[in-house]
């Protein structure tokens, strides 16, 4: 299996874009723009992994539902009457259309739009009406039809799913970033929002710029002149899929770092420092002493991503008092965000160029960007993502 997969990835990438990628080069274009190298990457890389899917706060109460896409598959969220957060692949047993289509809340049973197969808050299937014919319902199902269980497990009330089972456990698998929290353990971490963008480049542009703090000083003056690149340090790898860069908060600002009550026993150092953290492949985590801004990229197309931003606060941030700086929060992200998509989207235009070979890397601010594109390509050849 693992020499199948190393044919098969050095078949697409092609050995002289291998060599150049071992020599400090990045990944080369084929990776950006084919649909059978995307195909390669949501099996093999993301449904191996731990990939965040929400939060906790999302669905606090029993039979809160949240539909989410993790890696092109429709899954869904359940809180279950034990309390806890249940994963299953949203699709019908019966003719496999999606069942939860919009976040519900306190459902009794989840129920398919399309002939009515009800489901528990458990998964298993409970009523097929009319199976039998008009009239003749079927109560007591096989419960082979039940939904498809996905493995969910929780992080600072982050739920991650592993699309095939085999990933180490959740804690093991973030532990590195705990290591870089100073000894923070946090209460709850209220969902506050997010925000959606629709960008036409491939989802590694989208990752590899949260990785890149080399950009901020051209594409970014706003937030330069708040941490200026002089203060910045380049993102470094703590794990095999997990990497962090961290900034001096000198001069926090409403948006960035004052004026909502921070996280409740947040150590000093992380009052005075914001902390990033890159969690190997799509998702990217930023502290700050009043908020984090949680960012994924999902995949839809080798040209398109869906990035979505996340908001935790402190549930004292969530009073109404706060919301006006809340939604300054919001407005900070908003605009930084708006300023890389036009370089993204000519990033994936410059893909097309027999011009581009993976690139010429600093070897001051790049060495992320060369570690992640290794790491894509080694853990897709292991035929097994799991890192842990
Ligand atoms: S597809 Fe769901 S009940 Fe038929
Ligand atoms: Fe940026």
């Amino acid at each position: 299996m693992k020499g199948e997969s190393r044919d098969l990835i050095i078949g697409m990438l092609g050995e002289e874009a291998l060599e150049r990628l071992h020599a400090g080069s990045a990944l080369p274009n084929v990776a950006y723009t084919s649909r059978e190298w995307l195909k390669l990457e949501r099996t093999r890389l993301m449904w191996s992994m731990w990939m965040l899917a929400g939060f906790e706060s999302q669905i606090p109460e029993t039979g809160d539902c949240l539909p989410v896409r993790v890696a092109g598959c429709p899954i869904v969220l359940v809180r279950g009457h034990d309390g806890g957060v249940a994963a299953f692949h949203n699709v019908c047993r019966h003719r496999g259309a999606v069942i939860v289509t919009e976040c519900r809340r306190r459902l009794g049973a989840l129920t398919c739009p399309y002939h009515s197969w009800s489901y528990g808050l458990d998964g298993r299937i409970r009523t097929r009406p009319h199976f039998h014919g008009g009239g003749r319902h079927d109560t007591e199902p096989d419960h082979r039809a039940s939904l498809a269980g996905v493995r969910c497990e929780s992080w600072r009330g982050m739920l991650f799913v592993n699309i095939d089972g085999r990933a180490g456990p959740l804690d093991r698998h973030m532990a590195p970033v705990d290591a870089h929290l100073a000894g923070w353990r946090h209460t709850t971490l209220a969902w506050g929002g997010s925000l959606v963008f629709d960008i036409a480049a491939n989802w590694k542009h989208v990752h590899e710029n949260f990785i890149d703090v080399y950009h901020k000083f051209a594409i970014h003056p706003a937030l330069c002149a708040f941490a200026p690149l002089e203060t910045s340090n380049p993102m470094i790898f703590i794990a095999p899929h997990l990497a962090m860069t961290w900034h001096v908060i000198a001069c926090p600002e409403e948006g960035r770092g004052v004026g909502l009550p921070r996280f409740r026993g947040l150590p000093d150092t992380l009052h005075r420092e914001g902390r990033s953290f890159t969690v190997i492949p799509t998702c990217n985590i930023n502290l700050w002493p009043d908020h984090i801004a949680v960012l994924v990229a999902e995949p839809e197309a080798p040209g398109r991503t869906r990035e979505t931003i996340h908001f935790l606060f402190d549930p004292d941030a969530m009073a109404e008092a706060c919301d006006t700086v809340r939604g300054r929060v919001f407005e900070t992200w908003d605009a930084l965000n708006l300023e890389d998509i036009g370089v993204l989207e000519s990033m994936q235009r410059g893909r097309v160029s027999p011009g581009f070979d993976g690139g010429s890397l600093s070897s001051f601010w790049d060495p992320a960007t060369h570690m992640f594109s290794s790491k894509v390509v080694e853990l897709m050849m292991s035929g097994n993502g799991s890192v842990a």
